[in-house]
């Protein structure tokens, strides 16, 4: 009798302290090698499974170490809307590009609500696929670093993403996603290194961060909706991109997008909306770039809806992408370039309400100048150069 009830005692208090005690997975507890060699893929799934199945918030840890992990999906829903990475290491890709095996992310979450990612660095050890690509020879596009597909209430901080193959962090179908104190780092000639990409998302938010790729810092895709960028640093790099838009002729827009305080150094373009040159019922709506300041840069301010690469699959054809009310307000510094305001808009959808409110750019010690084509709008305060909207 007394056994017995010890025992119920005991298991009582163990289920208490269970539910009670948020869990703690540290994967090298469940066996993964901190030497970088010895792949760990397994241990993190492991630490995924029983992170995913517990019903209090648990935390998965990763001590100070490099990691080897091939391609990983940490997949949801979960038991808990509220697991937690804590990492202090370094999550390291393979050195062969191959061995990602085709997966278009190396790092996948999917349906993975309430996901907290903090601290530490992925290292995509993406030089050999870059070399590939830029001799020319026949390569695989690539594994994104890290993908966040269909998932909601997503925070990362504190991440360093370093050499990824192809783009660093696509948010893809999220909602209210949290990107703070993120550090995105590739060569300035790495091919389709993009360093945050959003599309199909309501309510991302990117803000102080700090981003040098070999192509756009962050790059908005189609169905883009209440996405807030602040206090970012961006270059070298392409700039931060709304598009391209218009690719498809059914196409979601983007609407209330604001990019503000923001450093372009040294970039190809400041902020930039892009569209292809082809019929679309996409559009890009109510966006805000706030106080840039641009530091060398070739296009400062630039809309180009005749993007075209190659000239292929356009061809003659003009973008059915509607830009609309778009403001450009304390924007100052200085264009690589001569012309430091560029608009060229589509023929047949002209953009409209284009706003330019105190913008000062030149551009070395001469004037700057501002090209239009079907670019209709306002302007308010000082404008250098002056504006060519109609
Ligand atoms: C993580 O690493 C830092 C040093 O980089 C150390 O101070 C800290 O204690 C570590 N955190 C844990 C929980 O081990
Ligand atoms: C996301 O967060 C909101 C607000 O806190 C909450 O109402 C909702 O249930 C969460 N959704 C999921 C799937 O966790
Ligand atoms: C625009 O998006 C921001 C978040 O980025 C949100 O706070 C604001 O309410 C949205 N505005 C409208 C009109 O929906
Ligand atoms: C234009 O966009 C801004 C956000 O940048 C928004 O606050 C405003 O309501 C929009 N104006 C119109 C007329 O839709
Ligand atoms: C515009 O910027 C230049 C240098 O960047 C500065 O000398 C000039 O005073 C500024 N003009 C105004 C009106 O702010």
């Amino acid at each position: 009798m007394a056994n017995l009830s010890t025992i119920l005692f005991k298991t009582l208090f163990l289920v208490y302290f269970h539910q009670s005690q948020s869990a703690t997975y540290n994967i090298v507890e469940l066996g993964a090698n901190p030497n970088g060699e010895i792949e760990s893929t397994h241990s993190m799934s492991k630490a995924w499974s029983l992170a995913c199945a517990s019903t209090t918030p648990p935390t998965i840890y990763v001590p100070q170490g490099r990691f080897l992990l091939k391609h990983l999906h940490f997949k949801g829903p979960c038991n808990n809307n509220a697991v937690t990475f804590r990492i202090n290491g370094t999550l390291v890709a393979p050195s062969d590009y191959g061995s990602i095996g085709g997966a278009s992310n190396w790092l996948l979450f999917e349906g993975a609500h309430g996901v907290s990612i903090q601290g530490g660095v992925l290292d995509g050890r993406g030089a050999a696929l870059w070399a590939c690509k830029m001799s020319g020879n026949k390569c695989p596009d690539g594994a994104t670093t890290l993908g966040i597909s269909n998932s909601k209430n997503v925070t990362v901080s504190g991440l360093t993403s370093l050499n990824s193959q192809m783009f660093h962090i696509v948010i893809n179908g999220c909602e209210n996603v949290m990107l703070q104190k993120i550090t995105i780092l590739a060569s300035e000639n790495s091919p389709n290194t993009d360093g945050i990409h959003v599309q199909l998302s309501i309510g991302v938010t990117i803000l102080n961060s700090k981003i040098g790729t070999g192509d756009d810092c962050i790059s908005i895709g189609p169905g883009t909706i209440d996405l807030w960028i602040e206090g970012v640093g961006c270059g070298p790099g392409h700039g931060i991109s709304i598009g391209s838009l218009g690719k498809d002729f059914e196409e979601e827009g983007d609407e209330n997008v604001t990019v503000k305080s923001v450093i372009f150094t040294n970039t190809q373009n400041g902020v930039r909306i892009k569209a292809w040159g082809r019929p679309s019922k996409g559009f890009a709506k109510d966006v805000l770039f706030q106080h840039a300041i641009m530091s060398n840069v070739q296009n400062p301010i630039v809309i180009d809806q005749n993007y075209c690469p190659g000239n292929k699959n356009c061809p003659g054809q003009v973008s059915g992408v509607e830009i609309s009310n778009v403001t450009y307000r304390d924007v100052e510094g200085t264009s690589a370039t001569k012309v430091a305001v560029k608009f060229e808009c589509s023929e047949s959808s002209p953009c409209h309400a284009i706003k330019l409110e105190n913008v000062n750019l030149s551009y070395k010690n001469e004037p700057a100048r501002a090209t239009c084509s079907n670019a209709a709008g306002t302007v308010a305060g000082i404008v250098k150069p002056s504006s060519c909207l109609f």
